[in-house]
This record gives structure tokens, C-alpha cells and sequence, in this order.
């Protein structure tokens, strides 16, 4: 863990290297996982920025490394700056897009929809070009993503992989065809089912 829903802030974090999971659960110990960090990426921007506390548990799925900024520090430097506080702006409104488009998925798209959704969403953030598009994600962290059992978001994978548009590795996932995926996402549900 690096910190916990409701923790007072601290700092903010940057990814140099690894991969780290925002992530919130229930008291029954369900997880729903909002977002994955990867390098290059900042988390911890929310508390700092509103002075409020933690709005979601960030665990280290890999080693990380880490470069943190003190809030006493950050806080005074982004009054300052007025071109890095567009910057936070520009950053939060993406996240709120995200959130949207999730919430659109839960509410409007049946399963394939959502999986298609959230594969297409981490290969294109991630900016992985055609060819070398592997996801290091199980698909445990996926049916977090989805908000669906790890048995339907594997029985989707492999129907998926036999048309030749995923490949299932161990821990990992390899999208080779982005075009199928998205046509579905466009077409919605099907009512048929
Ligand atoms: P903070 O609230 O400080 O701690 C949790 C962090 O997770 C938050 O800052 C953001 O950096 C990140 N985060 C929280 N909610 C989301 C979300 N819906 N989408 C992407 N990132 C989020």
C-alpha cells in the first residue's frame, strides 16, 4: 500500500517506473479499480489540490519507483505557476471524462461493450502502437475494471482470442486487433441475448 482512502495527504506521487492501481473496496472485500497508473503518470493530485483527504486506496502492483513532491512545497508552487495549474486542470478534466465514459459503460453497454471499452482505453493511454500492444494485467484486475466475474470476463477473452483479436499470455494480455473492438463499442448492446 502507499496510502489509503481517507489517509490526510502528504504528497504528491509521479510514476518513474512500475505500476500502480487506484483502486476502492467495500467492507465486504469487494475491489473496484478505477484506474491504472503507469510511468510518466501523477496520482495524489485530488487531496493536495482540494485539502481534503485520500479519495481512493494506491497499492504498487509491481516495483515502483516513486518521486514524491511535499505537499507544503506543491501546494504554494502550483499558486505560482499559473501555466502548471492549466496543467492539473487539463489532468482532472480527463479523469472526470474517464469517470464519465465508465459510468456510460455501467449504465448503457453490456459485457463485450465494457471489456472492449476498458481494453481499448488502457492500450490507448498507454499509447501502445499496433504490434506491441501487451497489457500487464491479470484478469482478476480486469473483472475489477469491468465490474463482471473473472469467469465471464474469461470466457469473452477466449471467444475473443479464437477470432484472433487478443491473445492470452500469463499475467498479460495482447490486443492484435483494436478495429473488431471498437465496431462493437459502437454497435451497443445486443438485444438478441
Ligand atoms: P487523491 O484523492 O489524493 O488520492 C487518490 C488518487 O487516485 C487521487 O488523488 C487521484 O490521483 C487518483 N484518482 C482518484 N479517483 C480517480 C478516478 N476516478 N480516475 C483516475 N484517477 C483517480
Amino acid at each position: 500500500p502507499i496510502f489509503a482512502k481517507g489517509d490526510p495527504p502528504t504528497s504528491l506521487f509521479a510514476l518513474i517506473s512500475g505500476t500502480v492501481k487506484i483502486s476502492i473496496s467495500s467492507p465486504d472485500g469487494r475491489n473496484a479499480i478505477l484506474n491504472l497508473i503507469g510511468p510518466g503518470e501523477i496520482f495524489g493530485e485530488m487531496a493536495l489540490l482540494s485539502n481534503w483527504v485520500r479519495s481512493a486506496d494506491a497499492t504498487a502492483n509491481t516495483n515502483c519507483e516513486l518521486f514524491t513532491i511535499d505537499r507544503r512545497e506543491f501546494v504554494p508552487f502550483v499558486r505560482s505557476q499559473p501555466t502548471l495549474a492549466m496543467k492539473f486542470i487539463e489532468l482532472l478534466c480527463e479523469r472526470l471524462r474517464s469517470t464519465s465514459d465508465q459510468v456510460e459503460q455501467v449504465i448503457l453497454q453490456d459485457l463485450p461493450g465494457r471489456l472492449a471499452s476498458v481494453l481499448l482505453r488502457l492500450t490507448e493511454r498507454r499509447k501502445l502502437t499496433e504490434g506491441e500492444r501487451t497489457l500487464a494485467i491479470t484478469q482478476q484486475e480486469i473483472s475489477e475494471m469491468v465490474g463482471m466475474t473473472r469467469e465471464s470476463i474469461n470466457k469473452q477473452l477466449r471467444a475473443w482470442a479464437t477470432r484472433g483479436w487478443v491473445r492470452l499470455e500469463h499475467g498479460a494480455l495482447v490486443v492484435l486487433k483494436a478495429e473488431p473492438l471498437q465496431a462493437l463499442i459502437e454497435a451497443g448492446p445486443d438485444d438478441s441475448d
